[in-house]
């Protein structure tokens, strides 16, 4: 059995991680349904070309990107947290970061995007320019790991999505600066298996409330702190 099965197996027997299992056994293989909303529709020129180029980027530079549903959550959930400042880890070719750079718009807020492969931050730059959100963002190039602990100040909106392995550590560097109230939002938490720690911490502190969602995709913990 691979070690990451076995050690999920184990920490299911004492974490409530009831959630991500199920989802991983009803699976079975099967391909993710497709989007089920209707398309986002443009209230201005402005949304209307940045829903052109995240359509281009799901077609012509997808890697590992969020799925359209997803990435409109991520953008109704940084507004909702009225976010002045968001932190992405894992901006791939900047899919997701553009959703989030939309609510932003509104906010007032900045996002720093941290990601580790220089040719896709250079690529991420480029949409957030063709985007029109370029101004909204700033790129960390290089490991979060080493970056993230750099981030001074109140963080009202996170989206873990860079090395699954990190997740714990992610949240134990960023948790602290998250103000009460904020959001913690994490992708794969169906597919690839969760880390059972870091399920653990998002599940087990009273001050920080968890939902899955889309679990039948690849699966969005959000996190809200309560406290
Ligand atoms: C799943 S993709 C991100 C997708 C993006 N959030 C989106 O939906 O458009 C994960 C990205 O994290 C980056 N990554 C992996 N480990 C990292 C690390 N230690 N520091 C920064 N970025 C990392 C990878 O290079 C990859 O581009």
């Amino acid at each position: 059995m691979p070690f990451s099965r076995r050690r999920l197996i184990a920490a299911a027997a004492v974490l409530p991680i009831a959630a991500p299992t199920q989802a991983l056994a009803q699976r079975g293989g099967r391909q993710p349904p497709p989007e089920n909303t209707p398309p986002p529709l443009p209230r201005d020129d402005f949304e209307r070309n940045a829903f052109e180029v995240l359509a281009d980027i799901h077609k012509n530079q997808r890697f590992l990107n969020v799925s359209r549903d997803d990435g409109r959550l991520l953008r109704i959930w940084a507004d909702l947290a009225n976010t002045k400042k968001a932190i992405e880890l894992g901006t791939s070719t900047g899919y997701s970061a553009i959703w989030i750079a939309l609510a932003l718009r509104r906010t007032g807020g900045r996002l720093t995007t941290f990601e580790i492969d220089r040719e896709r931050a250079a690529t991420a730059a480029a949409n957030f320019k063709r985007a029109g959100v370029d101004g909204l963002i700033d790129i960390v190039v290089g490991d979060a790991h080493k970056d993230v602990g750099k981030v001074t100040g109140a963080v009202d909106f996170v989206f873990s999505d860079a090395d699954k392995d990190g997740y714990l550590t992610y949240f134990r560097a960023l948790a602290p600066k998250l103000r009460t109230g904020g959001v913690f939002i994490s992708d794969n938490m169906a597919i690839p298996e969760p880390d059972p720690a870091y399920v653990r911490a998002i599940t087990t502190d009273p001050d920080y409330e968890t939902v899955f969602f889309n679990m039948h995709r690849t699966g969005v913990a959000v996190t809200h702190k309560r406290a």
